[in-house]
């Protein structure tokens, strides 16, 4: 609200505090309310109402006086903090014009300060993430609901009505990071938990599963996401030479080329962490675990043809519709929920249940409720907090624990390296990734370290100076490693290993209607289309052999659309 403030009376008699710049309409309205006042600019978290009362008499006299006043009010404001000044704190003296020698002459060396601008500029810009480069993000908080200790001593769920201040950041995989938004791709949905035992990072997407099991062929996949070596353009072609290889990728194909490839922005789609984790509760006992995240917003798709026209109209249109919604206090939610499953399930499962290209049937293991997610808040500066962001599936918290699955293995390492290498060393020290609780280690030094370096206290453990210690009730249950064996295994070999087409057979036939398998095929095709060069055949009719082993009806439909003669490509292959 407005109000008096403490000033030469008759200059500024009102002044408002909001946040800039999402609140300036909130400023120009109480410039509104409060009689007499018109909003004049903002200060750092504040509006300044300027009062505009008629001098009294509307003697002319008053008038000059008041404007002497004002204007002296200006000048002791810019005397204190208004000043434009160099990085190192000089003040500016001219920012508009360089210091050259003459009129028209060559400019000076001197001119300091027109080095210090273009060199920073040329800065700007630090490495895009090499995956999930285009992504938005907020903050928001976690509820919990339901109690679920006998599951997990984790401390940001041991009470129901707990919160957790979170933050998260959505995002595109393949494309850069002014790519649009609509394009057909999982979507990232990585929640960072800053909870009082270090910060909780579930790192998922909007998907249960994923195209591989094995991070060694984690590159190679994305380089057929991303732009031919040669053309630099996206190819159709590098996508399914890589998927019909690798039939494990099946299930996530299926869910890719359904509608829920092209989400209606980002409040509208589900997360999971997709792993499986596990939980240890306060005796000990260790569970696997999924997570997920259920919209409240309800689930809304664009069909292919939407999400086209979406990229046309709107690049930035998952950006936008997020910021609306919260700016607009329409906060969206999520509900948290597991699926647990106890390791004496795991070992009689028919499938690995660390196989990330499965799910677990929601009937023998259901959902749960843990809590609420709700976004409430766009950080006030996009590259501050939304670009700086890190994320690491290695970032867990006592309570909840990682399993074998390979690929959440191969993950633990590969975050913390690409920030190192995007960020620097000391990422961890950014506000956004910085745990808000003690941290209190004996890392030193290195780029950009901005912490106070743990000033002068000893830089190595043990010691005798200080009160660190390790707390060992912290400590997970051990882990029976069942098979004594190191070698390089087949993903696909083996029992349990090797059935790809199950699971998308039960997505195909129960989980999706005939709208859904009409768009699903429709959007195969288009994408299979573009396929090109001396292998097409050979791509197409690999996977359509996969197709068919998901469902007759489905290698048929694709089949269909593509022109391709089943009978004739089999009576070829009869003959070769
Ligand atoms: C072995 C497999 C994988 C590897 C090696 C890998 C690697 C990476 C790397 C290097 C980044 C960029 C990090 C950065 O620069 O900040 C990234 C981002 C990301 N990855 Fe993965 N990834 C893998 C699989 C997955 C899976 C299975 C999921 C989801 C279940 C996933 C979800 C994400 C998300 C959401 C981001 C963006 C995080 C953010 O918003 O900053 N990734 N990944």
């Amino acid at each position: 609200m407005a109000r008096q403030a403490g000033r030469p009376k008759g200059a500024f008699l009102c002044e408002a505090t909001f946040s800039w710049p999402s609140d300036v309409q909130q400023c120009r309205a109480a410039a509104d309310r409060a009689k007499n006042c018109v909003f004049l600019r903002r200060a750092e978290q504040t509006c300044e109402l300027r009062n505009v009362a008629p001098a009294e008499g509307g003697r002319p006299k008053n008038h000059i006086i008041f404007l002497i006043l004002n204007i002296a009010y200006i000048m002791s404001k810019k005397e204190q903090n208004h000043k434009l000044r160099s990085a190192s704190g000089r003040p500016y003296t001219n920012h508009e014009n360089s210091k050259s020698a003459g009129r028209r002459g060559p400019l000076l060396l001197e001119d300091y300060i027109l080095h210090e601008k273009l060199a920073h500029f040329n800065r700007e810009r630090i490495p895009e993430r090499v995956v999930h480069a285009k992504g938005s993000g907020a903050f928001g908080t976690f509820t919990v609901t339901q109690d679920v200790s006998k599951y997990s001593r984790a401390k940001f769920l041991n009470q129901i009505g707990k919160e957790t201040k979170v933050f998260l950041r959505f995002s595109t995989v393949g494309g850069e990071k002014g790519s649009a938004d609509s394009e057909r791709d999982p979507r990232g949905f990585a929640v960072k938990f800053y909870t009082e035992d270090g910060n909780f990072d579930m790192v998922g997407n909007n998907t249960p599963v994923f195209f591989i099991k094995d991070p060694k062929k984690f590159p190679d996949f994305i380089h057929t996401q991303k732009r031919d070596p040669k053309t630099n353009l996206k190819s159709p072609t590098m996508m399914w030479d890589f998927w019909s290889l690798n039939p494990e990728s099946l299930h996530q194909v299926l869910i890719l080329f359904s509608d829920r490839g092209t989400p209606y922005g980002y409040r509208h789609m589900n997360g999971y962490g997709s792993h499986t984790f596990s939980m240890v509760n306060a005796d000990n006992e260790r569970v696997w675990v999924k997570f997920h995240f259920k919209t409240l917003q309800g689930i809304k798709n664009m069909t292919g043809a939407e999400a086209d026209q979406m990229r046309a109209k709107d690049m930035d249109f998952s950006q936008r519709d997020l910021v609306e919604a919260i700016e607009s206090g329409n906060f969206p939610k999520w509900r948290f929920m597991i699926q647990t499953m106890t390791d004496e399930q795991a070992q009689a499962l028919p499938f690995n249940p660390f196989d990330l290209s499965k799910v677990w049937s929601h009937k023998d293991f259901p959902l749960q409720e843990v809590g609420i997610l709700e976004l409430n808040q766009i950080p006030r500066n996009y590259f501050a907090t939304v670009e700086q962001s890190a994320f690491a599936p290695a970032h867990i918290v006592d309570g909840i624990g990682y399993s074998p699955d390979k690929m959440l293995q191969g993950r633990l390492l590969s975050y913390p390296d690409a920030h190192r290498y995007r960020l620097g060393a000391n990422y961890e020290q950014i506000p956004v990734n910085r745990c808000p609780f003690a941290v209190k280690n004996y890392q030193r030094d290195g780029l950009m370290r901005v912490d106070g370096n743990g000033e002068e206290g000893p830089n190595y453990y043990p010691n005798s100076f200080d009160d660190i210690y390790e707390d060992a009730s912290y400590t997970e249950p051990a882990e029976e490693i069942k098979d004594p064996v190191a070698d390089f295994f087949d993903r696909n070999e083996g029992p349990g290993e090797n059935d790809h087409f199950s699971q998308p057979a039960a997505l195909f036939n129960e989980v999706m209607n005939d709208y859904d398998r009409h768009n699903l095929v429709a959007n195969i095709v288009g994408a299979m289309q573009g396929i090109a060069g001396p292998k097409r055949e050979t791509i197409i009719n690999r996977q359509l052999c996969h197709f068919f082993r998901v469902d007759p009806k489905l290698g048929a439909a694709v089949a269909q659309g593509l022109e391709v003669d089943v009978e004739a490509v089999m009576a070829s292959l009869k003959h070769e």
